[in-house]
């Protein structure tokens, strides 16, 4: 069997992902790829397709979310000549220049409702007209798409079809974001110090030590394995992690949920501009970045995280906390519990 680009990894997510596209790489069911920014869903793809009787055809993408709603159109479905003001010549669309392939539909969940349902209908009659063709063409492709946004939330917010999303997604894979299966990181280091190394003039990394690794593994890779890329080729061109490490510490926003247990080492809270609108190391999307939202997300944030400051220096003793902070004693109750600060464990 043919291999696509190498998925490193040992943790059981990966596993099982390695698992299912064995499974499932010559059925040619619909796949929807789903998981952050960076995290691999091109590379499932690529996998899958090398896989699949279909290696030898072609593989299209498609990038629904860097085309507006006409473009994107005429891109998947081509045009005839004349169909619109500028359309001077036929043009094929990918549906059929993926024919016999596979379309990798990339951003599914930035598809207008418009072209959903245009897309819902070649799903069910396996055709499609290119724009001004009364002509309806068969398609043989399989889809795979990909997306780093919750559909099932996005069919809530009516700006996914439901009948589409379960057209497609026959087959599901998640990809976990990086920051929840750490034991890949060093498999990772590895396989990108080996490639850089040789890729740029035998320049070395050094290999990280323990610590080095320790901060890595505790960050929180908004970027994923893409970011991981980046900090590796400029540790190569810099020759040290000390900046680095500095500035990954820096960035990291893990401090929110992990108070210190001792009372007199409670952290200083620090804050970076994103670090205060990104929910669990992931931006809010697009359409859901309301400054009127952001600005409550960050203030409970920054509140969160000055109320566990002081009651950790105060021991838990919430009278005093609550006279530090110039606040009722109810409120101080309430806010504890309103913000999901909890005691330690001890
Ligand atoms: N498990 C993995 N093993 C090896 N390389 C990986 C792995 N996961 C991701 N990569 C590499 O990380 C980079 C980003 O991966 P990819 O483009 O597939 O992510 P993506 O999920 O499609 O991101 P985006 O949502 O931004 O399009 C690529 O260079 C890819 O080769
Ligand atoms: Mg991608």
């Amino acid at each position: 069997m043919q291999n696509g680009p190498p998925i490193i990894g040992v943790s059981p997510a990966i596993e099982r992902i390695r698992d299912l596209i064995n499974h499932v790489a010559d059925t040619g069911l619909n796949i929807v790829i789903s998981g952050e920014t960076g995290v691999g869903k091109e590379v499932i793809a690529q996998n899958l397709y090398q896989k699949s009787p279909r290696r030898g055809k072609p593989f299209v993408k498609v990038n629904c979310a860097a085309l507006p709603e006409g473009l994107l159109e005429s891109e998947l479905y081509g045009y005839e000549r004349g169909a619109f003001t500028g359309a001077e010549q036929k043009r094929k669309g990918k549906f059929e220049l993926a024919n016999g392939g596979v379309l990798f539909l990339d951003e599914i969940g930035d598809m207008p409702i418009l072209l959903q349902s245009k897309l819902l209908h070649v799903l069910q009659s396996g055709e499609f007209a290119p724009l001004g063709s009364e002509k309806e063409f068969k398609t043989d492709t399989w889809l795979i798409a990909a997306t780093n946004h919750d559909l099932e939330d996005e069919i809530k917010k009516q700006k996914f079809r439901e009948d589409l999303y379960y057209r497609l997604n026959i087959i599901k894979f998640y990809i976990p974001p990086l920051r929840e299966r750490i034991e890949d990181i060093p498999h990772l280091i590895n396989y990108y110090i080996e490639m850089y190394t040789s890729q740029y003039n035998n320049r070395s990394i050094l290999q990280p030590n323990s610590r080095i690794l320790q901060k890595l593994s505790d960050y929180h890779w908004p970027g994923n394995v893409r970011e991981l890329q980046n900090v590796l080729k400029r540790v190569l061109v810099l020759g040290t992690w000390d900046e680095i490490i500095g500035e990954l510490d820096y960035n990291s926003n893990r401090s929110t949920n992990t108070v210190s247990h001792e009372p007199n080492q409670a952290k200083t809270p620090q804050f970076t501009p994103q670090s205060l609108f990104f929910e669990n190391g992931r931006a809010p999307s697009l359409e859901s970045f309301s400054l009127k939202e952001i600005k409550k997300t960050a203030l409970d944030k920054i509140e969160k995280e000055a109320i566990a400051y002081v009651l950790e220096k105060t021991g838990w003793n919430r009278s005093r906390a609550s006279k530090i902070l110039k606040i009722s004693y109810k409120t101080l109750l309430y806010k504890i519990s309103d913000l999901g600060i909890q005691p330690p464990l001890t």
